[in-house]
C-alpha cells in the first residue's frame, strides 16, 4: 500500500509521507510556509494547523476524521496550559495517519500577507529582518571544554541552519546568565537580510513569548511620522508624528542648508535636533503601545536628501549648489546607535537609497509603495512637499525629477496661509451664479452655510487657509469667473460681487468676512501668483518627463504625500497642476513614502528590489533642461496656455 497522501491548503502542495510523520516535517519537505519558533518542541504554538475534511478541489481525496494521530501528551499539556483554539492542532506534534488535507491558517504562515487598505496596490508579504529562534544548548562539560557562545552557535546551526553567527560585544556579559536562567534553553532574536551574515541581537531565557517590533519613519522637513509595527504579525500597533524640531533653523530645506553654511556648527546643531525629536517620538510610540522599548529591534528611515544628510550628521553644503552631489546615494544598513538613537544597542537601521541630489530616499519609498516600475500603464506619481518629486514611467522605463515648487502648496507665502491644523479652511466651493463661497475648516465636518457651523468651530475658530484650501479656493474662483486665465481677480463691477475688493493695485476676494475674534480671510492676487508659480513648476516637471518619454498623455496620475491626500483631483486639474487626464484616473496615495518605509521594514526582499530599481531609474535634472523653462512659462496660466483643458470647458 501507498503512504498517506498529504495536501496542504491554501498552497495546494502535496506529497506522500510514511505513517507517523509530523505535519511540520511534511510541511518543511514540501516547502509549505508553516511557522515555528521552538523548532517543534510543542511550546511556541506557532505551527498551528487545521486538519480539514471533505473534497479537495480537483482530486477529491478521501480523508477521515482521525487522519492525524490523537493528541499526544505534549499537545495536551499545551492545551491545558494555554488552550488551543477548537479544531487546531500543533503541526509539530500531530502525526500523519491517513490521507489528509491540512489547512495552514494565515497566522501560522511565516510569510503572512499584511493587508493594506487600498486594493490597487500590492499587499505586503511579511519577511522581516529580525526573527526569533528557540534553541536548547548543550551544557558545559569539563571533559570537552568549550565556550557557552560556541555551544549556542552549534545549537543554532544544528536546529535552524544558522551559519556564521555574528555577535555584538555588548551581548557577551549577559550571555552566561541568560543561558543558565533559561536552564540551557534560550530564544534568540537574529537579524539577517538576504545572504548577509546573521547577527544575534538579543537573547531571552527560555521561550520568549513577547513580540519584537520595528519602526518605519518618514522624516519630512516639516513633520516626522513613524509607525511602530509588530515584526511577527506585520500589524501597525501605534502611529505618531511630531514636528521636525529643525523648523526653528528654517521653514524650508534651502533655509536649513543656508543655516548650515552661515553658522559654524550649524549642521551638527540640526543633526542633534532631529535625533532628539526622533528619540522623544519613539519614547512616545512605545509608551502609547505599552511595549518595552528594548523589544524594538529594527527600523527603516526615508527622507529627502537634505534631511538624509542632516540625520546622518553630514553637512548638506554640496546639496545647496550644482551639481548637487550626495555624499552617498546607496542604501545604508546601520545600527540605530550610529544615529544617536536611544533604542536597544543592537537595534538595526536601514535607510533606503536616494535617487539623486534632489530626489531622495522618500521618493524611493514612494516607488516601492506605488510600484510605477511594475505598472503596465504609464503612470505619473507626484509627491508634493516643499519640492515636488515626480516619477513617470511603467515597467519598461522609469524617470524621476524634482521640481522647485516652493512651500506655497503648504500654505506658506499665502497671505492667510497656514499649515493644515484645526481652524484652517481646507475645502472651498463657490457658487458660479452668486459668487458666494461656502467652506469647511479642519476640525469640523460642517460646511460654513450649515446649521451649527458656528458652534462647531467655537473652539478652533477660523484661523487661516491651508494648502488644499488655497488650491480649491483659486480653482473655484477660476470656475466661477472671479479670476481670469492670467490669474487676475476681477473688480466688484466686473465680477458682479461685493466680495471683490481693491487690494493695493490689484483686487482681493473675501472668503470669510471675519468676526470680532477671527480675522477676515481673503485670497489676494499675490496669493494666486504664488500658487501659479508653484503649480507651473509642478506641471513643467511632469511635462518634461513626458517629453523624455515622447508622450502627450499619461494613463494614470497618483498624488502622494500628505498634501496629495487632501487635495481634490478636480481642483488640481482645474488649476493645471497636473497634465490633463480622465478624473477617475487620478488617485491619492496618502503618505506613500511612509508606506514604502513600512514595506521595507516588513519585507526585506523589497530592500534588494528597490536598490536595484533605483539604479535603473533615469534621473532628469530640471535645472539644466531648457525645455523646463519653456514649459514653466506656458504653465503659469490657469489652467495653462499650452494645453486644451476639458474640465473648464464643460
Ligand atoms: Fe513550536 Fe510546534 S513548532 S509548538
Amino acid at each position: 500500500t501507498k503512504d498517506p497522501l498529504v495536501i496542504f491548503t491554501p498552497s495546494g502542495k502535496r506529497g506522500r509521507f510514511p505513517v507517523g510523520t509530523p505535519v511540520l516535517t511534511a510541511a518543511r519537505q514540501l516547502g509549505v510556509d508553516l511557522d515555528s519558533v521552538c523548532g517543534g518542541r510543542g511550546i511556541c504554538s506557532k505551527c498551528q494547523v487545521t486538519p480539514s475534511y471533505g473534497e479537495f478541489p480537483k482530486h477529491g481525496v478521501h480523508v477521515e476524521a482521525d487522519a492525524l494521530s490523537d493528541w499526544n501528551s505534549v499537545e495536551e499539556r499545551y492545551d491545558q496550559k494555554r488552550g488551543l483554539p477548537k479544531g487546531r492542532r500543533l503541526g509539530c506534534q500531530a502525526l500523519i495517519q491517513r490521507d489528509v488535507v491540512i489547512d495552514v491558517p494565515a497566522e501560522s504562515q511565516v510569510h503572512k500577507q499584511v493587508v493594506r487598505k487600498r486594493a490597487e496596490v500590492r499587499d505586503i508579504v511579511l519577511n522581516p529582518a529580525v526573527k526569533l529562534f528557540y534553541v536548547e544548548v548543550t551544557e558545559p562539560d569539563m571533559h570537552d571544554p568549550s565556550g557557552d557562545l560556541e555551544r549556542l552557535e552549534i545549537a543554532l546551526k544544528k536546529e535552524w541552519g544558522i551559519n556564521g553567527l555574528q555577535v555584538d560585544i555588548h551581548l557577551l556579559p549577559e550571555l552566561q546568565g541568560t543561558l543558565r536562567k533559561g536552564n540551557w534553553a534560550v530564544t534568540a532574536a537574529i537579524h539577517q537580510v538576504g545572504d548577509s551574515a546573521p547577527h544575534l541581537l538579543r537573547l531571552w531565557p527560555g521561550l520568549y513569548e513577547g513580540s519584537i517590533f520595528g519602526i518605519a519613519t518618514d522624516l519630512g522637513s516639516t513633520t516626522i511620522a513613524s509607525h511602530l509595527c509588530d515584526l511577527q504579525t506585520g500589524e501597525v500597533i501605534a502611529s505618531s508624528g511630531t514636528m521636525n524640531p529643525q523648523i526653528r533653523y528654517g521653514e524650508d530645506l534651502m533655509s536649513r542648508v543656508s543655516y548650515a553654511m552661515m553658522n559654524e556648527g550649524g549642521a551638527q546643531e540640526m543633526t542633534h535636533a532631529v535625533r532628539e525629536g526622533m528619540n522623544s517620538l519613539f519614547d512616545e510610540l512605545a509608551q502609547e503601545a505599552g511595549i518595552d522599548k528594548a523589544a524594538i529591534l529594527d527600523s527603516v528611515f526615508v527622507m529627502n536628501p537634505v534631511m538624509h544628510h542632516l540625520f546622518l550628521g553630514i553637512d548638506p553644503y554640496e546639496l545647496g549648489q550644482a551639481p548637487f552631489a550626495l555624499a552617498t546615494s546607496s542604501a545604508l544598513a546601520l545600527r540605530t546607535s550610529d544615529l544617536g538613537l536611544n533604542l536597544h544597542p543592537s537595534t538595526r537601521a536601514y535607510i533606503l537609497p536616494c535617487i539623486a541630489g534632489h530626489v531622495g530616499a522618500d521618493a524611493a519609498a514612494v516607488t516601492l509603495s506605488e510600484a510605477p516600475d511594475k505598472s503596465e500603464d504609464l503612470v505619473l506619481v507626484v509627491d508634493v512637499g516643499t519640492n515636488a518629486e515626480i516619477q513617470l514611467g511603467n515597467r519598461d522605463r522609469l524617470l524621476a525629477c524634482s521640481s522647485p515648487t516652493g512651500p506655497a502648496f503648504e500654505g506658506a507665502q499665502i497671505s492667510a496661509g497656514q499649515r493644515a491644523a484645526p481652524g484652517a479652511i481646507e475645502r472651498v466651493e463657490i457658487d458660479p451664479e452668486t459668487k458666494e463661497p461656502r467652506f469647511r475648516v479642519i476640525g469640523s465636518d460642517l460646511w460654513s452655510d450649515e446649521d451649527g457651523f458656528e458652534a462647531a468651530i467655537a473652539t478652533t475658530g477660523i484661523t487661516g487657509i491651508c494648502g488644499s484650501g488655497i488650491i480649491e479656493a483659486i480653482a473655484e474662483m477660476r470656475m466661477a469667473g472671479i479670476v481670469d486665465a492670467s490669474g487676475l481677480i476681477g473688480s466688484a463691477e466686473q465680477v458682479g460681487s461685493t466680495r471683490c475688493i481693491p487690494d493695493g493695485r490689484t483686487q482681493a476676494y473675501i472668503l470669510w468676512e471675519g468676526r470680532d475674534d477671527s480675522p477676515q480671510i481673503t485670497v489676494t492676487n499675490p496669493d494666486i501668483r504664488a500658487i501659479q508659480m508653484a503649480k507651473a513648476a509642478l506641471y513643467a516637471g511632469a511635462r518634461l518627463l513626458m517629453d523624455k518619454l515622447d508622450t502627450d498623455q499619461v494613463d494614470r496620475v497618483v498624488l502622494a504625500g500628505a498634501f496629495g491626500a487632501h487635495i481634490s483631483p478636480k481642483h488640481a486639474m482645474v488649476l493645471g497642476m497636473i497634465p490633463d487626464c480622465p478624473l477617475e484616473k487620478v488617485t491619492s496615495a496618502g503618505n506613500a513614502a511612509g508606506t514604502g518605509a513600512r514595506i521595507a521594514l516588513l519585507n526585506t526582499t523589497t530592500r534588494a528590489e528597490i536598490e536595484a530599481t533605483v539604479k535603473r531609474i533615469e534621473k532628469v535634472e530640471t535645472a539644466i533642461e531648457p525645455r523646463f523653462q519653456e514649459h514653466f512659462v506656458n504653465a503659469s496660466a490657469l489652467p495653462n496656455a499650452a494645453e486644451p483643458f476639458t474640465l473648464l470647458r464643460e
